[in-house]
């Protein structure tokens, strides 16, 4: 081997060393230069492309590439040659640096302007208004119902939706085989236990934990075992009143039932009582109130009668009283209860209650 060939090896290793750099590097020079383009490039894209110019970045210019194999030569090279091989090692490596920054440089830029676009809001939209929901009719109607009582000075009883029979029946003078437990034929379980098939239950109860006098209102849920038609639902509503003290007579049930229905439906609301018999009541009472809409005339919501038809009521029986431990001597009371759903359809304009519980927020949603 002669002088000069020894001398030229080297020069030739940092040569190819520069070659495969290039060939490798061929596919990301198009992301330099000022034609370059990278629009057409997805962020994960270019994540990946970032991923493998780092790996090409390590075997060119790293601890074991060809290129720092080479700068361990400069030693062995010729003295007088040294000086030229030294620069084409230093001007090899910072070209192979400078094309992998660049590259990087633009990917990395590519990358950042992706994510922000794809994290960016466009705050000129419209927004998105949430979509808010509201009281069902049935609510709202007992909504107005309790404020009107509350007014009166009642308070409001919350009761249980299942039942003994001794709330349900026993203790509202309805012993076992009475027919009326027929009319009200309910859901019953295995056990002694039933759905409540009326808001009467909430009298013995407000009794037995407040005793007399007592003043309250219990609206809620009541079943019984029916087929649902336009009037009928074996769920339904209703509202139960009692008012027990000293010396209430029959005449503070009509004023109280005529003054409710004065503030429900307007001034010149009037009130009927029919005579009529509940267990838990004597003497016992129907009352209707004069049509909303016709005021007495005669129209289709009222059937041409003049009057709707609303609940019963009467002067608390004395059996009920004892029932609680209340002395029929010293006390005496009214009660009423009233049905909401068919107050509500009327004054919605439904003509059949089940659109009130099937939830179809379509037919739901006109009420507010
Ligand atoms: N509970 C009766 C029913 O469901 C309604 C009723 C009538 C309640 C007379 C009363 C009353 O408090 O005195 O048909």
């Amino acid at each position: 081997m002669t002088d000069s060939e020894k001398d030229q090896e080297p020069t030739q290793q940092v040569e190819s060393a520069r070659k495969a750099f290039e060939q490798e590097f061929e596919r990301f020079a198009r992301f330099i230069g000022d034609s370059a383009d990278l629009s057409a490039l997805s962020l994960e894209q270019a994540s990946a492309e970032q991923r493998s110019l780092a790996d090409v970045r390590t075997r060119h210019l790293g601890k074991k590439s060809a290129l720092a194999a080479s700068k361990k030569l400069i030693g062995r090279v010729a003295p007088e040659l040294r000086a030229g091989f030294g620069q084409l090692v230093q001007a090899t490596e910072s070209t192979l640096i400078g094309a992998i920054d660049q590259a990087e440089q633009r990917l990395k830029n590519h990358i950042e302007a992706e994510r922000t676009a794809r994290e960016s809001v466009d705050v000129t939209l419209p927004g998105r208004r949430p979509r808010l929901g509201h009281r069902h009719p049935i609510t709202l109607v007992r909504e107005r119902i309790e404020d009107i009582f509350v007014a009166l000075g009642y308070a409001i009883e919350d009761g249980r939706e299942i039942e003994t029979d001794f709330y349900n029946f026993d203790a509202l003078n309805i012993p076992a085989n009475h027919p009326a437990r027929a009319s009200q034929d309910t859901f019953y379980t295995t056990t002694d236990l039933a759905l409540r098939s009326q808001t009467s239950t909430v009298q013995i109860h407000a009794m037995q934990r407040r005793g007399a006098p007592v003043r309250m209102i219990a609206p809620g849920r009541v079943f019984r075992r029916d087929t649902p038609d336009p009037t009928h639902n074996p769920m339904f509503f209703q509202v139960e009143g009692l008012c027990v003290d000293r010396g209430i007579t029959m005449s503070h049930l009509k004023g109280t039932v005529a003054e409710f229905l004065r503030r429900m439906f307007g001034v010149d609301t009037v009130t009927r009582f029919r005579p009529s018999y509940f267990p838990f009541t004597e003497p016992s009472a129907e009352f209707d109130f004069s049509c909303f809409k016709c005021k007495g005339a005669g129209c289709r919501i009222c059937k041409n009668s003049g009057w709707i038809e609303l609940g019963g009521s009467g002067m608390v029986h004395p059996n009920v009283l004892r029932a609680v431990g209340v002395d029929p001597q010293e006390f005496s009371g009214f009660a009423f209860g009233l049905g909401i759903d068919r107050m509500c359809a009327l004054m919605y304009g439904l003509d059949d209650i089940r659109l009130l519980f099937e939830n179809d927020v379509r037919s739901l949603e006109q009420f507010e």
